[in-house]
């Protein structure tokens, strides 16, 4: 925390800080793969983004920031099976309240690595949630913040129906994605996803569209009705914690596979690939 290594019972922010007093932070979900940080730079840019879009001050560079995940992975030998969860708050207040000029110390940066798998069993149900996920004219979903009480309302509805996640829809009642990850169907061999307008436009999300295009593969990004879904061939969630996950009941709708092809399979097996070759390699 703020180029202190600590161990995990003694890393606390203070009462003041701002993601306490308004969940006012910016935050990413990273992995390591065998020795290497996957799509490191893109989650800097994003985390840059974000907390440039929110007006945070003082705002550390992307090059310490990665110098302190290299301490933390470095100092628990950690190179292989781990997430990171990287928060950036815009930081201490002089006093409580909301507004940005009570923080006059510069932000509070959490690097929080841990040993997890991916989270996701190989295949998950969803079932659909009363909670809109955010347009650009309430909060913007491209700014990846930590103000996630819609998404955990939806997952709140997922747990009692006894799903694994929750779709979120957007104002217009189109399917935008999970309470925390995206989502895509398959149908006819060829893939669709929601325009990234009310959902995260997630990392593995972009990497999924690169591998189709790379591969020939026929995708497109769509407004998607509830109904598309139900009815596709197959459907996948993308994220960094669950990677690439397998869809096969959406509101008690079976997802029939009417196709005989097994497109998930191919896409993953590219995925994968991806995971073992690329990455920004670890230093120690
Ligand atoms: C709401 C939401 N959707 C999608 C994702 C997946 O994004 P990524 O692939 O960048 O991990 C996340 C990850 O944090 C998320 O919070």
């Amino acid at each position: 925390m703020d180029g202190q290594l600590l161990p995990r019972e003694e890393a606390k922010v203070s009462v003041f800080d701002s993601s306490v007093q308004g969940g006012d932070a910016v935050w990413e979900g990273i992995r390591v793969y065998q020795g290497r940080i996957f799509c490191l730079e893109k989650h800097l840019e994003r985390m840059q983004n974000s907390a440039h879009a929110l007006l945070f001050k003082d705002i550390p560079s992307s090059a310490s920031i990665k110098e302190a995940i290299f301490k933390t992975l470095e100092a628990n030998q950690m190179r292989d099976g781990v997430h990171i969860r990287l928060t950036l708050t815009r930081g201490e207040k002089i006093t409580s309240g909301m507004d940005p000029r009570l923080n006059q110390k510069g932000c509070t940066l959490i690097v929080l690595a841990e040993w997890k798998p991916p989270v996701y069993p190989p295949s998950i149900t969803l079932i659909t949630s009363s909670v809109r996920r955010n347009a650009p004219q309430f909060l913007d979903s491209k700014i990846h913040h930590n103000n996630l009480l819609n998404n955990i309302l939806a997952k709140i509805e997922a747990n009692h129906a006894g799903a694994d996640a929750a779709i979120m829809l957007d104002k217009d009642g189109y399917v935008s994605e999970t309470n925390d990850v995206n989502l895509f169907l398959v149908s006819k061999g060829q893939v669709f996803t929601p325009h990234a307008d009310s959902c995260l436009p997630g990392i593995t999300r972009g990497l999924v569209l690169e591998i189709c295009q790379k591969q020939g593969i026929p995708i497109q990004e769509k407004r998607l009705s509830l109904t598309e879904f139900y009815t596709a061939d197959e459907v996948f969630t993308t994220g960094t914690m669950g990677e690439l996950t397998q869809v096969h009941a959406i509101d008690g709708r079976m997802i029939q596979n009417k196709s005989g092809e097994l497109m998930l399979k191919k896409i993953a097996a590219h995925f994968k690939e991806l995971t073992a070759t690329t990455g920004e390699p670890l230093p120690f």
